[in-house]
């Protein structure tokens, strides 16, 4: 069995904010929570340990409340990567499996990546597999140290580099695994004579060679996996490369994104080949999306919303919570909230599903039946099943069930003066 450790001590100051670094999202849901599912969705894992320091009962709670497997340990004061890694020792003392360390703020990590990363280590009967990467600007990463046969020796951090170290390209990902019973002594062992003054974790690699375990590296195929998250700048942009990720997985399954760059789609997101979805749409939350839809331009899907086939999602139109049945329509500026809609459906323009009530603060269900008509500029106050075929004239505002097929109307009455105009003139 494999059991992970997750650094997530560190204090996030550039973050400049109130709430903890990995507590911090991208489509709601945490840095953390990406990494601990990246480490569940391999299949391998049975327990996570998540290393706190900084605000640890805001981010205990959030794991209790989120992450059954995942256990969150507390490190004070932190003094280094290594010493964060022993904090996890009282609970996995009598452990004897795999570990794999990893970074909670690198919410990019792909669990094909570990799952690679884990079978490398196993296949090589590696004892301490280290994750590498190769970068033309390898500045801020510790190096690996290769021997003239190519083998590891050692990691040496970039404050502890001499300048013909801090040449070479490959450098430490920050992601290990380890035989644990075969390297939990080393963590006795780790000295802070280095430039930090800290418990180095990199240590464990020299410590692995001149204990005769059998040390490798693995080398990861896509940086951007990698790419830690220190700064709000650094946020967006793991956000924007997360988003061409999922964008990239539906135009290769035939979905029409006519601009890739203005166009937000969740990872929990699902949507058939042959929907197009025009530019500044934001779908957010868990979705299922059909065939031959049209979504946006701008339009706003915020989760829990099923989408049959040939339905249109137009522009200023926000849904939520909603399942539509196939042909139908709701083209412009809409609110639909809570609600159950049928197939053949036009909901005009400026309707509005008035599924909150501020008072009581609860919400309630819209039902349309197949075949309704909404005129524009409507609000349908839930609950309240509008039944098959009715129409609801526009402007019309709608506080009881309407019968199938009946017409439902409450504006008053036009009224037209003829040549009142002219004499006002
Ligand atoms: C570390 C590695 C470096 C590697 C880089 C990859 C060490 C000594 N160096 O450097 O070789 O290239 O990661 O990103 O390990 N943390 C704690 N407690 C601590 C210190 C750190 O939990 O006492 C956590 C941090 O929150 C962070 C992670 O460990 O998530 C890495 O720490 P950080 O200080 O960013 O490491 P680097 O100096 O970048
Ligand atoms: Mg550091």
């Amino acid at each position: 069995m494999l059991k992970s450790i997750i650094l997530a001590a560190g204090k996030g100051t550039r973050m400049k904010s109130e709430t903890p670094k990995v507590l911090h999202t991208i489509f709601e849901k945490t840095l953390v929570g990406y990494v601990i599912e990246a480490v569940n969705n391999t299949g391998f894992a049975d327990e996570n340990f998540v290393i706190v320091g900084h605000q640890a009962e805001r981010v205990d709670e959030y794991i209790k409340n989120n992450y059954p497997n995942a256990k969150t340990v507390i490190q004070s004061p932190q003094l280094g990567t290594g010493h964060a890694v022993s904090m996890a020792l009282p609970y996995i003392k009598e452990f004897d499996g795999e570990i794999i360390i990893l970074c909670g703020d690198t919410p990019l990590i792909t669990s094909e990546t570990l799952k690679e990363f884990v079978e490398f280590h196993r296949n090589t009967k590696s004892d301490l597999t280290v994750m590498s990467a190769i970068f033309d600007n390898p500045t801020n990463y510790g190096r690996i140290i290769r021997s003239s046969e190519g083998k590891v020796s050692a990691i040496v951090e970039e404050k502890d580099a001499t300048s013909e170290q801090k040449a070479v390209k490959e450098v430490n990902a920050g992601i290990y695994c380890l035989n644990w019973k075969k390297v939990m002594p080393a963590f006795s062992e780790l000295k802070t004579n280095n430039a930090q003054g800290e418990y180095y974790l990199t240590d464990i690699i020299k410590w692995g060679n001149s204990n005769n375990l059998n040390v490798n590296a693995y080398t990861l195929k896509n940086n951007e996996e990698i790419f830690g998250i220190n700064s709000k700048t650094h946020l967006a942009e793991a956000s924007k490369l997360l988003n061409r990720r999922i964008i990239k997985k539906h135009l290769d399954n035939g979905v029409t994104i006519i601009d890739p760059e203005t166009t937000w789609i969740s990872p929990e997101t699902e949507i058939a080949p042959d929907t197009v979805i025009y530019p500044s749409t934001y779908i957010e939350g868990k979705n299922k999306i059909g065939k031959f839809c049209k979504i946006g331009p701008f339009a706003h899907l915020r989760g829990g919303v099923v989408l049959e086939d040939y339905v249109k999602i137009g522009n200023f139109v926000e849904v939520k919570k909603t399942t539509i049945k196939s042909h139908t329509n709701a083209c412009h500026l809409t609110y639909l909230g809570d609600s159950e809609i049928g197939s053949d459906v036009n909901i005009g323009a400026g309707t509005i599903t008035a599924n909150y009530n501020p008072l009581t603060k609860e919400k309630s269900k819209t039902v349309i039946g197949n075949n309704v008509k909404i005129g524009s500029n409507s609000v349908l106050v839930a609950p309240v099943t509008i039944d098959e075929g009715a129409n609801v004239g526009a402007l019309s505002v709608i506080t009881k069930n309407i019968p199938a097929w009946a017409l439902a109307i409450t504006r008053s009455p036009l009224k037209v003066i003829e040549g009142w105009v002219k004499k006002h003139l």
